[in-house]
């Protein structure tokens, strides 16, 4: 027997047992962005090869190791996006989007990192990714912090904390990366193999590893905080003195320093404990250098991206999703005729009742068979038209969660007396 094609290694499928969750999400992430001003960009999820080299730095993990890149048949070096903050930026400015604008802007859908997969961590993940452009004072990454607090309230989700920290502009990024070197370099003997890797191209991601025997040395290693620049520092402050104002906890975090070359001065994750190893829900923080870099006229950035199956496994904890919107009406039909005029019947009801769900029976089989279908919907009620009914202008009405027996209505005045016969099933709109 041969065996059957699976889905691809840390590539998952959504089910519509599972669907609800994911749902919820883009419903109350949705809303909640356009109240917060935020305007939606679709970009492609192909990119030049180059763009991710160039901004997330080609030193970082997921550049170095974990991309997906090939060459097409014309010969093009592309990359399935592991991320969306570099694809937001590029259309930014080959739009011509900037000019001196403000954008506030998200995009949501699948990324790729070819990471080893766990709980958690997938090879196909989906991001919510949201952008601010253009905006330099601390307002915008305080309004940013809020806007996902809030989101955590309205998902009923609590177990999750906000580590916070600042990488100072990227000159001063920079002049640390000289100092951290210099130290790891003076213990290069005690560094395991990961870290003697990142030791030339990103030392800060030392801080970074998980490696028990690793952290006394990194415990000992020189803070950024202590080599912040005046501005960055000041920017910081105010963010944290906002923070406490809007009574939104934070945890000063100095070894946070995220895994693409992209930041500088404010980063934040948000971090829970009951999803085990893969504990970021969401992450991000300023790229105030990245539009230059990337060739765009220079202009401050700042973002984050949400984990959607993180949350969505969160909310599946918490439990408070909204029941399924209920089934109401299945339409049994049988001979040739009555077929037809279920057809015509069910486009009727859902022209004149766009609220109430009718579901026609495909398929044809017997009215045992059709009734047992109609009981796996879940609908509440059967409506049964057969050629007898159909020459006699009516329709036989029939619940299916109660004892009752089978009532008729004149076929012209089923849309009209529909609500009422829901109601006494106690159907209701969700
Ligand atoms: P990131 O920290 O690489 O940042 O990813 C953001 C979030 O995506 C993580 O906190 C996590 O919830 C989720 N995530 C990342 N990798 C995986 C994976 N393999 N499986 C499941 N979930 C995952 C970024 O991607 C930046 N672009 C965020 C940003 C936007 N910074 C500024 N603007």
């Amino acid at each position: 027997m041969s065996r059957g094609i699976q889905a691809v290694k840390g590539m998952n499928d959504v089910l519509p047992a599972q669907i609800g969750a994911w749902q919820q999400l883009e419903r109350v992430f949705g809303e909640l962005l356009l109240r917060y001003g935020y305007d939606e960009i679709r970009v492609p999820i192909v990119e030049h090869t180059e763009l991710f080299k160039r901004s997330l730095g080609e030193h970082t993990d997921v550049v170095s190791k974990e991309m997906y890149s090939f060459t097409d048949t014309g010969g093009e070096q592309l990359t399935l996006r592991p991320e969306a903050t570099a694809g937001i930026v590029r259309a930014i400015i080959s739009n011509g989007l900037l000019r001196g604008a403000r954008l506030k802007l998200w995009t949501s859908g699948p990324m790729f990192r070819h990471e080893a997969p766990q709980r958690g961590r997938y090879r196909q993940f989906n991001q919510f990714s949201i952008e601010a452009v253009g905006f330099a004072g601390p307002d915008v990454d305080i309004e940013l912090i809020a806007l996902t607090a809030r989101l955590w309230r309205q998902l009923g989700i609590t177990r999750v904390r906000l580590l916070l920290n600042s990488l100072g502009s990227s000159a001063a990024r920079a002049q640390y990366k000289a100092v951290l070197q210099d130290y790891f370099r003076q213990h290069e003997a005690a560094l395991d193999e990961d870290s003697r890797r990142r030791l030339n191209g990103n030392p800060l991601r030392i801080l970074d590893s998980k490696n028990p025997a690793m952290q006394a040395l990194i415990a000992g290693a020189p803070v950024l905080t202590d080599s912040l620049d005046e501005e960055s520092r000041q920017h910081f402050a105010q963010l944290c003195s906002a923070l406490d104002a809007l009574g939104i906890a934070y945890e000063l975090n100095p070894r946070l320093v995220r895994g693409l070359d992209y930041y500088s001065r404010t980063v934040f994750e948000w971090v829970t404990d009951a999803l085990g190893a893969q504990d970021a829900i969401c992450s991000g923080g300023r790229y105030d250098g990245l539009i230059e870099q990337l060739a765009g006229d220079a202009t401050p950035g700042i973002g984050f991206a949400l984990g959607v199956e993180r949350v969505v496994e969160l909310m599946n904890q918490v439990g408070a999703l909204p029941a399924a919107p209920a089934a109401a009406v299945y339409l049994i039909a049988s001979g040739a005729r009555a077929e037809l005029a279920a057809h015509k019947l069910a486009e009727t009801l859902r022209d004149a009742l766009p609220a109430v769900p009718v579901q026609l029976n495909l398929g044809a089989g017997n009215f045992k068979a059709q009734f047992r279908r109609a009981d796996r919907s879940g609908a509440c009620l059967a409506l049964i038209l057969g050629d007898a009914e159909l020459d006699r202008g009516v329709v036989g009405v029939k619940p299916l969660r109660r004892e009752a027996g089978q009532s008729e209505c004149p076929l012209a005045e089923l849309p009209a007396r529909l609500p009422k016969l829901l109601e006494e099933e106690s159907w209701k709109t969700t």
